[in-house]
């Protein structure tokens, strides 16, 4: 087992690596020379990529959340339908899937067994299967066609931090091989992104300086037994993961939900005991971003109205957003498809200072294992 070093806990030390994971997860995969995507261990040939109908994503916890992500990235850059399913539940509605479809199943320890179970399934049913793994040789790896390993390291702590932030690297990267290999993608697309991308850990790294206001927070709110998690669009599965992460270390009760079903439901919740944690980040190149963004904007104004506390996680330089909510934790711009990879951090760093507080055992919370090898 890896030592923890400096860190007091795994989990700490695994967030903090989440600059070094997406760095060899993202840099051996692209050429910024020759403006390509090099994703030899796909091993599916470009001319069934080119005629793929379809990508089915499957996997289980934070996992899933990224393939929710990663459904953005794929339907943007590759223009490519994406469905994505629990892994638990993909056998139970008779997946209507055959050739000329791709299943992603994502797996940090690659023995997850609802996970296996699904990639079965599809392969019974005539789809090329894929699998995105941290733990090499791992069951699932041998079982795909194809395999893309996130380099993220040993991850120890149950929840996972470093996984997770590789798994949408590595997504963003296949999304953009396929945008390449199908033509959807011109040469000066392609060296953007790339640099972009080559780009992410050293933001990654800013970000983790939030650090100590995460942890005032945690303080502030410790006694807090019930959060509501939002966001939109491909923030929505940040948000549902900033939620899973609070519920699985620290036993607090959390909802991660798309911020425009509030008004559908959960509004009635909403008053001064129940802090509202916000991704309202924003892209300020691309209008539907900033569309998305005036809507959490009217969305924030109607959650103060009923006396909520306001959290939110904002782009730097957002003025309107820091004087509307009560706490605000901002992040560097960059690309919408991107900013899940940093709007993730606080949200880590927020459930683990809350376990702390408590005096929890962080990396390992009762009634959970690493690997869940049975369905
Ligand atoms: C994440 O913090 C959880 N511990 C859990 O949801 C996990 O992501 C899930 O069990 C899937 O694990 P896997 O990635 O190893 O398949």
């Amino acid at each position: 087992m890896p030592d923890k070093g400096a860190f007091p806990h795994y989990m700490l030390k695994e967030i903090f690596e989440q600059p070094l994971g997406l760095r060899d997860t993202i840099g051996p995969r692209v050429s910024l020379e020759d403006a390509a995507i090099v994703l030899d261990d796909v091993r599916i040939s470009a001319e069934e990529l080119r005629a793929l109908r379809r990508v089915n994503i499957v996997a289980s916890g934070t996992s899933r959340h990224a393939g929710m992500a990663g459904q953005y990235m794929f339907q943007e850059l590759a223009d490519v339908p994406v469905d994505v399913d629990y892994a638990s539940e993909f056998e139970y509605r008779n997946p209507q899937i055959g050739p000329g479809e791709l299943t992603i199943v994502i797996t940090q320890s690659g023995e997850t067994a609802d996970t296996t179970a699904a990639q079965r399934e599809a392969k019974i049913k005539g789809s090329r299967t894929v699998a995105i793994s941290n733990v090499i040789d791992s069951t699932i790896a041998r079982e795909a066609d194809g395999v893309l390993y996130t380099h993220a390291g040993p991850e120890i702590s149950i929840a996972s931090t470093k996984a997770f932030t590789a798994q949408m690297a590595v997504l963003f990267v296949f999304a953009l091989y396929l945008g390449q290999v199908r033509g959807r993608l011109k040469r000066e697309q392609r060296r953007k992104w790339i640099e972009e991308l080559l780009e992410l850990p050293n933001t990654l790294e800013t970000v983790l300086r939030c650090s100590s206001d995460c942890e005032t927070l945690a303080e502030r709110l410790h006694a807090v037994q019930d959060f509501l998690f939002l966001g939109r669009a491909i923030h929505y599965p940040i948000a549902m993961d900033g939620a899973l992460k609070l519920k699985e270390v620290s036993y607090v009760h959390a909802e991660g939900y798309p911020t425009g079903e509030t008004k559908h439901g959960p509004n009635a919740l909403i008053d001064e005991n129940l802090p509202v944690v916000i991704i309202a980040t924003r892209d300020a190149n691309d209008p539907g971003s900033l569309l998305r963004h005036q809507k959490s904007v009217a969305n924030i104004k109607g959650f103060k109205q009923q006396h909520a506390l306001v959290i939110a996680i904002i782009s730097e330089g957002d003025e309107e957003i820091r004087h509307l909510a009560d706490h605000a934790i901002s992040i560097p711009q960059a690309p919408e498809l991107l900013l899940p990879i940093l709007e993730i951090v606080p949200l880590q760093l927020f459930a683990y200072y809350m376990a702390v507080r408590k005096g929890l055992d962080v990396d390992r919370p009762r009634n959970l294992v690493k690997s869940v090898m049975v369905e």
